[in-house]
């Protein structure tokens, strides 16, 4: 759907793009022209996925070992990159989360959360943010939140106040350093699945929960990994360079499902139709 070059010249770091949907995303920008560094907490796991994504797609991709909770690893890869080549985008993908009721949470679960999703991609935002500041770099950050910003969540409650505090940082940066040059978006998924979200998030649960999962949505489906990867590309590219403190949803219209007060009336029949019109109008008529 885009310009095959649509990306090229672009340098973008990937957090969490060994695999799932950082994955995926780091093969549809490396499709697109642009260098990508991965970084991830296991060696093993990058390589791989950048040997294949190489291979498949005749990319320049790099990788380094970074645990967005350690502030100084996240410097020291920093300056690595920026000895290579500095970035034109960044895009926050690395995430944990696990279900679990609220109550039930130490200190140590929380923080297992809050450490890499809201102080890490904090960090390795500002990271990024002070050497484009200081060479008056322009550049775009992505970072992926979820459609839980909007409505909370039961029982992943770290996960969203994390993601919640992320879309704050969007919209804030965006007016911050937008005069600067640095452009600020998220985009919040539903789901899409991963394994290392379904292992978490639908642990053990049967075709039939999944089937109920997906009749939940309003599209009565999954997401598919290209159309995450296309909304990430389409949010870097300088072409909507107008585009700044957005969180845009892509979750087939899921978090809607049960707004307003009609959600439900999607069984009714023809017949009850019929027979709702019929009352309506008598009621008219009173
Ligand atoms: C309750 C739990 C728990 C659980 C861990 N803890 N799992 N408590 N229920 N299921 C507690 C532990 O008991 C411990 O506290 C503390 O959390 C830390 O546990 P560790 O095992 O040491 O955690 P850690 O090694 O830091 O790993 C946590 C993690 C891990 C980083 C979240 O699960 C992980 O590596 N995840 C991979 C990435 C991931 O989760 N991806 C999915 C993201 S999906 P105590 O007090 O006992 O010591 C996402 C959005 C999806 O973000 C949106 C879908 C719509």
């Amino acid at each position: 759907m885009f310009q095959e070059n649509l990306l090229n010249g672009s340098h973008i770091l990937v957090t969490g793009g060994g695999s799932g949907l950082g994955y995926s995303m780091t093969r549809g920008f490396l499709a697109l022209g642009a260098e990508v560094t991965i970084w991830g907490r296991r060696r093993a796991v990058l390589d791989e996925a950048a040997a294949t994504l190489a291979d498949e797609t005749g990319g320049r991709i790099h990788t380094d070992a970074v645990d967005i909770r350690d502030p100084d690893a996240i410097e020291a890869a920093v300056d690595r990159i920026w000895a290579h080549k500095p970035l034109t985008g960044l895009v926050n993908n690395a995430a944990g989360n696990f279900i679990a009721p609220t109550e039930s949470l130490s200190p140590r679960a929380f923080n297992a959360i809050a450490s890499i999703v809201f102080h890490g991609t904090f960090m390795v935002t500002n990271a990024c943010a002070r050497r484009w500041l200081d060479a008056g770099d322009r550049a775009s950050v992505v970072s992926i939140l979820t459609t839980w910003v909007w409505t909370g969540s039961p029982f992943v409650v770290p996960s969203a106040m994390s993601k919640a505090g992320l879309d704050a940082m969007t919209k804030s940066l965006a007016v911050e350093w937008g005069p600067r040059g640095l452009r600020f978006n998220a985009i919040a998924p539903g789901p899409f699945p991963t394994k290392g979200a379904w292992d978490r998030l639908m642990p053990d649960t049967g075709e039939d929960l999944d089937q109920k999962s997906r009749d939940a949505i309003p599209m009565k489906r999954y997401g598919e990994h290209s159309e995450l990867a296309n909304l990430a590309a389409f949010l870097l590219a300088d072409q909507v360079a107008y585009i700044n403190g957005q969180t845009i949803a892509i979750d087939g219209g899921q978090h809607l499902n049960n707004a307003g007060s009609f959600a439900h009336l999607w069984d009714v029949t023809p017949d009850q139709w019929e027979q709702m019109r019929a009352a309506i109008e008598t009621a008219n008529k009173r």
